[in-house]
């Protein structure tokens, strides 16, 4: 298997573009929010291309139509705090899902994920689950919140981040093969503190403005 196999890198002019103001030092905690709600909105139409849909006849003012609807629920998954930043993105888009919440955060010692709540809609397993989480660096979080996911019996789930390390997808590819990766970037490694280099620093803080 390929390095990069389970990733989808989305290279579209407009999330790359949105991408890089969002790494700006300079963007405020406004337009942070605004950027990752744009591009999470953009990716999610990327993401959502092989959606199976179905047959669905309407009536237009002047006869009968064939369209189509999507086949399955949409279940969004984000890891809080920063996943909620993409969340609202993806919801503008797709206004009928569903949203679970997984609350996760890095110990700043260990840099291992600590799991304080788990609240994922019933029925989450017959539905397709979008995972979000702008950031994957050591990969820890991630990793524990598809397990998280898998317990439930769902078994089409995606993640969406905006920014990977290397070591992230790594563990990824170890723990959960069978997941498809879909970010904007893969940058290239962790400092010592477990941040992703270049990426755009902690993300919870810049959306929420803590620090
Ligand atoms: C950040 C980020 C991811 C995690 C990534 O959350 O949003 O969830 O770190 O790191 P990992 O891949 O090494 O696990 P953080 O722990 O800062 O919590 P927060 O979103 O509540 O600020
Ligand atoms: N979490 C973040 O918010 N940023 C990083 O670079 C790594 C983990």
């Amino acid at each position: 298997m390929n390095e990069l196999d389970n990733v989808h890198v989305v290279q579209h002019p407009l999330v790359q573009q949105k991408l890089t103001a969002a790494r700006d030092v300079r963007s405020s905690s406004e337009d942070f929010r605004r950027l990752l709600g744009e591009i999470a909105m953009l990716m999610a139409y990327e993401l959502t291309r092989d959606h199976a849909t179905e047959l669905q006849e309407v009536q237009t003012p002047l006869a009968r139509a064939e369209g189509a609807v999507l086949r399955s629920e949409i279940t969004l998954v984000p890891i809080l705090r920063a996943g909620l930043g993409m969340a609202d993105g993806i919801l503008r888009l797709i206004p009928q899902a569903r949203v679970g919440h997984l609350g996760i955060y890095r110990d700043e010692t260990s840099l291992e994920p600590v799991v304080y709540y788990n609240k994922l809609p019933p029925g989450v397993a017959r539905t397709d689950v979008i995972l979000i989480d702008p950031m994957l660096a050591t990969g820890g979080s991630c990793v524990a919140a598809i397990a998280a996911v898998k317990k439930t019996g769902a078994t089409r789930i995606k993640l969406l981040c905006l920014v990977a390390a290397p070591e992230g997808i790594k563990r990824m590819r170890r723990a959960h093969p069978d997941i498809m990766i879909y970010t904007a970037a893969v940058d290239s490694h962790l400092d010592e503190r477990g941040y992703i280099i270049p990426g755009l620093g902690d993300a919870g803080d810049r959306i929420f403005g803590t620090e």
